[in-house]
């Protein structure tokens, strides 16, 4: 059963940036809107809008006819839909489509679909002209928990993923949860892992109402909103203490660890999502934090058992793939940004909603954790 598609008021999450702050609007049926936040904001401005083929299939008209509705002219550029297209190449193509349209400074690029699209648009609007606003319109769950939010943009690079970007903050969040009704179940769960983080990291109470209404916020109705409007505030909380990731904003990376190294190893493919890595790399985390003494294993049980039941992967064998050995993984997680001077820096856990960072975690004890973990079935 889904909800219907509009709702009551939308929940308004702030991220208090000072006069770079902004506002997330998380509800159902909020595209409609549209239009009229932009003019709101940005009276007289024009609006281009970047999408993915998938999505602009499905959103694209609803978007434009809010805008223009709004009297916001309003131009378009469609990209191919996958994470190809966080590429030089797209960007290139993307930023002259931008100078094509006319769009100028003052004007505002708005970003609709998932990461992807949120990662790349945001890159352009900050290069483009030497810096366009940007409206960020998360289409996944991912994109409305984690991507959209917080100001991290850019591309891949052949030295690896995200490795290209600037820090860029839009100007407003639109997350119209009715839109994740068309996300395919297994994109959601993925993204769903993200949500089950911000429980993990600082909020126990919280990853035990997600453990009571997780098919709530399957199915779409008012459960929905507060799991996203609760993971939008702890992530506008984070990013507003550590905006470029000195300290505090590390803990977003529980599970990342782990799991870039198993995406990797995947090739960054469909074999794996982003958030089923994450999933086994949380669930890796608190096994870990367990055999180093530092909660009782039935903490970590409990974090494995939720995730299982939403029918995320919680370790490398619940995922059909020939695992390299535990050594490939180290040196794949050594190449990780959080790897320094023979130390990994790693995000434990002391128990569900107290993670911190460990910054001296013992590769050689790492190493003979994960040749255990590759060898469970
Ligand atoms: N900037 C950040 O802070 C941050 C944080 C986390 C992840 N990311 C990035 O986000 C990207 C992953 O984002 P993602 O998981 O949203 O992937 P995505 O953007 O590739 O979207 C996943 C798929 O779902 C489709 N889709 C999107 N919305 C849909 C909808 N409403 N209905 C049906 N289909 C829909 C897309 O076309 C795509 O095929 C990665 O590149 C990652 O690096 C960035
Ligand atoms: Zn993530």
């Amino acid at each position: 059963m889904t909800a219907p598609v509009r709702s009551g008021d939308p929940i308004i999450v702030n991220v208090p940036l000072g006069e770079r702050g902004y506002d997330i609007a998380i509800g159902r049926g909020l595209i409609a809107d549209l239009g009229k936040r932009i003019a709101a904001l940005r009276p007289g401005a024009a609006a281009a809008i970047v999408s993915d083929e998938i999505v602009a299939a499905r959103y694209l008209a609803q978007a434009e006819s809010a805008l223009n509705a709004a009297g916001v002219r309003a131009s378009r550029v469609v990209v191919p839909a996958g994470e190809a297209s966080k590429s030089w190449h797209v960007l290139e193509s993307l930023c002259e489509q931008l100078l094509a349209a006319r769009i100028e400074r003052g004007d505002l690029v708005v970003a609709l679909g998932g990461g992807v699209v949120g990662d790349l648009a945001g890159f352009a609007a900050a290069i483009v002209r030497r810096g366009l606003s940007v409206v960020q319109v998360p289409t996944t769950l991912l994109a409305q928990v984690d991507s959209s939010v917080g100001g991290k943009t850019g591309i891949n690079s052949a030295h690896g993923k995200n490795q290209i970007g600037a820090f860029y903050q839009p100007m407003l969040v639109i997350a119209d949860t009715a839109l994740l009704d068309t996300l395919p179940a297994r994109e959601f769960r993925a993204g769903y892992a993200e949500v089950v983080k911000y429980g993990l990291i600082g909020d126990a109470g919280f990853f035990a109402w997600l453990e009571a209404n997780w098919r709530d916020v399957l199915s779409g109705g008012p459960a929905r909103e507060h799991a996203i409007a609760t993971s939008c505030r702890a992530k506008a909380i984070t990013v507003a203490n550590d905006e470029r990731e000195s300290g505090e904003r590390a803990l977003l990376n529980l599970g990342h660890t782990f799991g870039h190294a198993l995406e990797a190893a995947a090739g960054f493919s469909h074999r794996l999502l982003h958030g089923e890595a994450v999933a086994i790399g949380m669930a890796l985390a608190f096994a870990f934090s367990a055999r180093r003494g530092l909660l009782a294993p039935a903490e970590a049980a409990r974090v494995e058992r939720h995730l299982a039941a939403v029918g995320l992967p919680t370790k490398p064998s619940d995922v059909a793939f020939a695992w390299p050995g535990a050594d490939a993984l180290m040196a794949l997680m050594a190449q990780d940004k959080k790897a320094r001077r023979g130390k990994l820096t790693l995000i434990l856990a002391r128990g569900i909603g107290a993670s911190f960072v460990a910054p001296d975690a013992d590769p050689a004890e790492v190493r003979v954790f994960l040749a255990e973990k590759l060898a469970e079935r």
